[in-house]
């Protein structure tokens, strides 16, 4: 520290110009605002005491006035300083973090907005494709009894056709009659039977929904899967009512470039029944790995309302209190079932039915 050598006006003004200026260029670089405190007023070993006690000292006696009120300017000066570092805390280094500042070097929050799930995206899409030819939405619940997913659809107890959808069953049931025990239903067919009770014809419906069989999970199965329903009954509805509109709706869904062409097959709740194929949409027909060089790929279950559902339903309505409305000399129908998987495996070409399930950001960000 220097020392004084006079205590006129001018060594006095120098003398301080130059710790003011001290103090300006301690508070720009500061990076500890307490440092900065206990170095200038640290109360034993601060430099204003220090100073203070030193020149004080060694002034004559006239010379003491002037001298403390310049230390205390210095020392409001200090003060000042202080408060404003304080209130605006520096950016870097160790005072950002103790006072509370922003590091803008960061990487910032990144927001993503979610997005449909790509078999809710198949299954609206789908939906969408009936909505336009008219039909409502209906959906079920997936613990259904016993008449709704096999009684009501023809499928008689111990009936062999049950084999086919091997059934997941809730526990102790045992005592109820047949018809009223719970199990998870096998497909989405029970929520036609659901509308029909309630409802008189014509009626006009899909039904999305989710379904449960005691499967083995591979590549192509799982025990948890969703299906499209869809029931159309009035009067004068024919065969060619059912293969215009599955046409129109594969067309709609794949492309206008693909056929259609329907199989005899079995349904115990449509007689006739089908099965329907679409021409290979990966190889238009030719023959590839994919159609296992058939050319077509099947996709979807159909058929003519069976009498005996009618049956069902008009017996179950007049039950309720409901006057008959099914009456199969008056008025048909057809139903139709699809696969929402088996649909968006072909659309997007995933091979593992798996991968839906995953949860696996890099397979659904896909889908964004
Ligand atoms: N419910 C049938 C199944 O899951 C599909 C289907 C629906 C068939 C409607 C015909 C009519 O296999």
């Amino acid at each position: 520290m220097v020392d004084l050598e006079n205590f006129d006006e001018a060594t006095l003004e120098r003398a301080f110009a130059d710790l003011s200026a001290e103090v300006n260029a301690d508070i720009t670089s500061i990076k500890d605002v307490e440092a900065f405190r206990l170095h200038w007023l640290g109360r034993k070993q601060g430099r204003l005491k220090l100073i203070s006690e030193a020149w004080l000292k060694s002034a004559p006696a006239e010379a003491r006035k002037p001298l403390g009120m310049r230390f205390n300017q210095l020392k409001q000066q200090i003060e000042a300083a202080l408060e404003t570092a304080e209130q605006a805390p520096a950016t870097t280094g160790s005072g950002a973090k103790a006072t509370g500042g922003i590091d803008i070097t960061l990487p910032g929050t990144v927001r993503t907005p979610g997005i449909a799930h790509p078999l809710l995206k198949t299954m609206q899409e789908i939906v969408a494709v009936f909505h336009q030819l008219g039909y409502s939405t209906n959906t079920g619940p997936q613990v259904e009894s016993d008449f709704y997913n096999f009684e009501a659809l023809n499928f008689p107890p111990n009936h062999p056709a049950r084999d086919t959808q091997d059934t997941l069953v809730i526990a102790g049931q045992q005592g109820r009659p047949n018809r009223d025990r719970l199990l998870m239903r096998t497909h989405t067919s029970p929520v036609q039977i659901r509308t029909m009770i309630e409802q008189a014809p014509p009626v006009r419906i899909v039904i999305p929904g989710k379904v449960h069989r005691n499967d083995a999970a591979d590549a192509t199965h799982s025990p948890i899967f969703h299906q499209v329903e869809g029931l159309c009954v009035d009067t004068n509805i024919t065969f060619s009512d059912l293969k215009g509109t599955l046409d129109h709706a594969m067309k709609a869904l794949f492309g206008s470039g693909v056929k259609t062409r329907f199989f005899p097959s079995f349904f115990p709740f449509t007689e006739p029944s089908a099965d329907v194929q679409i021409s290979c949409i990966f190889c238009a027909g030719k023959g590839c790995r994919k159609c296992k060089h058939s050319g077509w790929i099947e996709l979807l279950g159909c058929g003519m309302v069976d009498p005996a559902v009618f049956a069902a339903v008009d017996e179950r309505r007049v039950a309720n209190g409901l006057p008959p409305a099914y009456d199969f000399a008056k008025i048909s129908g057809f139903a139709f079932g699809m696969g929402v998987e088996r649909i968006a495996m072909i659309q997007h070409g995933i091979s593992d039915i798996g991968q839906f399930y995953s949860g696996d950001m890099r397979f659904l960000e896909q889908f964004a």
